[in-house]
Parts: C-alpha cells; sequence; structure tokens
C-alpha cells in the first residue's frame, strides 16, 4: 500500500537523480508547502541545500524566529536569513492602492531572492513547494479575469530569468498530503497545521499606507487573538483568522482619560478552499474577551469590531 514513508523514500531518490551533485536554492517563507519542500529536499542532498528566507517583515509576531529556529537549528539546514525589512518600509512609504502594495512587494522580493542567490555565486537548481492544484491551476487559468485576480497570488514565483531547472517534489501532492508528508519527516504541527498565509503578508491587513508602528500594532493585537483562538480550541476548525488593523481612529475612554486610538477588525472563516467562504460562529463571550484583551494590553487600538462579511460578495482579505 501507498504511505507517506513511500512517498518519502520514493521522492529522496527522485530529488537525488535530478540533482546529482549541483546546488539547489529554495525560498522558505514559513509557509507548509516550501517548509515541508525543504526538509524534503534537505533528507536527499544535505548541504547541498541552501534555504533563502527573505525577511520582509511583514510576518506575524514571532514567524520569523519560527522559521530561523526549526530549520537552522533543528533541521541544520543551511539558512540565509536576510532581514530586508527596511527596503520593504521604504519602498511602500505612503502607498494606499492595494495591487500597487502587492506589485511592490512582489517585485523586492524576488530583486532581494536574486541578490542573495548572486552572492552565492548562483545555483542549478531552484526548489518550490508547487502543488498538484497549483499545476492544475496554472494550465487551466490563462486568460479572463479569472486570471487577473490570481495573478497577484504567488508572491514568491520567480522570473525565468532566473534559468535554474526546478525541483518541485510536491507536484504530485495535495494540500492534507502535504501536511502528512511535513508531520512525517518531523516538521512541528503549529507550522505543519498552520493556516494559509499572504505572501504580501501583514501589508494586506493594514488598509491604506503601512508602515512599521502600525505593523507592530497589528502583529500584538494578531497575536493576541490567535493565542485566545488555540486556547480555546478552535484554530484546526477555522480555516483562517487575523486581526486587520483599521486606517480609523475613534474615540474611547480609559482611566481617568480620553482615547483616539485605531479601531481593528477581527477575521475568522470556514473554507475549504478560499474561493468561498463562510464567518466562524464565535460565541459572544469569546468575542468580547479577545477583544478586553487587544483593547488593555495592544497601545495603539481601543475598539475592536468583527467582521460578519462571508465571500462572496466579500472577501477573506481586507484587500
Ligand atoms: P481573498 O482575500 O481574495 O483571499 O478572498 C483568498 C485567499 O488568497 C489569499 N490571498 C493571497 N495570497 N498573495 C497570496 O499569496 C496575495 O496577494 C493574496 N491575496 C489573498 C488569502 O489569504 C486567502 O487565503
Amino acid at each position: 500500500t501507498w504511505t507517506m514513508a513511500n512517498f518519502r523514500d520514493v521522492a529522496r531518490g527522485k530529488i537525488r537523480a535530478q540533482v546529482g551533485t549541483g546546488r539547489v536554492i529554495c525560498g522558505l517563507s514559513g509557509g507548509v508547502d516550501s517548509s515541508v519542500a525543504a526538509a524534503l529536499i534537505h533528507e536527499a542532498i544535505g548541504d547541498q541545500l541552501v534555504c533563502i528566507f527573505v525577511d520582509h517583515g511583514l510576518l506575524r509576531a514571532g514567524e520569523a524566529d519560527d522559521v530561523i529556529r526549526v530549520f537552522r537549528d533543528r533541521f541544520n539546514i543551511t539558512l540565509i536569513h536576510r532581514d530586508a525589512s527596511d527596503l520593504f518600509f521604504a519602498a511602500l512609504a505612503g502607498v494606499a492602492d492595494p495591487e500597487q502594495k502587492r506589485k511592490i512587494i512582489g517585485g523586492l522580493f524576488i530583486d532581494v531572492f536574486e541578490q542573495e542567490a548572486a552572492k552565492l555565486g548562483g545555483a542549478d537548481f531552484l526548489a518550490q513547494g508547487t502543488l498538484y492544484p497549483d499545476v492544475i491551476e496554472s494550465v487551466s487559468v490563462t486568460g479572463g479575469p479569472s486570471a487577473v485576480i490570481k495573478s497577484h497570488h504567488n508572491v514568491g514565483g520567480l522570473p525565468a530569468r532566473m534559468r535554474m531547472q526546478l525541483v518541485e517534489p510536491l507536484r504530485e501532492l495535495f494540500k492534507d498530503e502535504v501536511r502528512a508528508l511535513g508531520r512525517e519527516l518531523g516538521l512541528p504541527e503549529t507550522l505543519v497545521g498552520r493556516h494559509p498565509f499572504p505572501g504580501p503578508g501583514l501589508a494586506i491587513r493594514i488598509p491604506g499606507p503601512v508602515d512599521r508602528e502600525k505593523v507592530k500594532i497589528l502583529q500584538r493585537a494578531d497575536a493576541i487573538y490567535l493565542e485566545e483562538i488555540r486556547a480555546a480550541g478552535l484554530y484546526d476548525a477555522i480555516w483562517q483568522a487575523f486581526v486587520a488593523l483599521l486606517p480609523v481612529r475613534s474615540v474611547g475612554v480609559m482611566g481617568d482619560g480620553r482615547t483616539y486610538d485605531f479601531a481593528c477588525a477581527l477575521r475568522a472563516v470556514t473554507s475549504t478552499d478560499g474561493m468561498t467562504a463562510d464567518v466562524f460562529p464565535f460565541d459572544m463571550q469569546f468575542l468580547t474577551r479577545v477583544a478586553g484583551r487587544i483593547v488593555g494590553e495592544v497601545r495603539g487600538i481601543n475598539r475592536v469590531t468583527y467582521d460578519i462579511t462571508s465571500k462572496p460578495p466579500g472577501t477573506i482579505e481586507w484587500e
């Protein structure tokens, strides 16, 4: 019978046969797919794999450190961590349009990745965590409005000018199989079971212009929300949950004083593929507890709302 252990053995052999003694580079994002691909390839070829983690400064609280801890410290994978957040924040300064933000982030991501690859003296192969549904989608989506909608979705896609052969060991797998393989390889559950996270990161969860200060405020609120979701045992019942920091200030009272701070929106949806989504039905006590903690613990936010829009007509993200 076919098991993940078999797949792992066969895949290792295929990777070795394809790569020979060549060097492979792999972009890590903290997501499930690139993580599983990197762990599998590392098992096959060890130090012939070099991972490049382009840190745009727009990840959730603690996630950049998690990537480093898991891959460098635990798996002993050669990992280049490039903190490029200054570049990203400079390029995003004053930019409000959602598609413009995506273009800036996607373009810069590729530039920085290429710079790091060049510093290494290049590589023969580029590893990608492409899954079977990605393969199908890129074949079928060739034009029309859906192509436009999808075009921004893969920030990690690298240009043809990099001229490396692709190593894509997950091409035959669906998402749940990739998760099973990740567990088989010993990746931590917090990584393997992680909700989808968009390439442009927190930038598209801050409608309007993004800056470091706003990202810090959002990271704190988002961490509290996710901590409460995990503590309530709800994480795995939810497709995606996050906080959006709204470009709205409202008046509040705190002790004897008046505050004039940002509002935020909590979002949580159920879905099977992200194409349609329903609002997650938290009970009111849960929501008021989260709101109380965020307003009490996060300086800069004094009002919390719950987004009760399903998709369609809404989208999951705010931008
Ligand atoms: P929407 O907001 O369109 O999101 O309902 C559907 C799914 O796609 C993710 N998403 C993105 N992922 N780059 C990505 O890598 C993007 O620019 C992007 N925009 C949305 C979103 O998180 C959800 O899972």
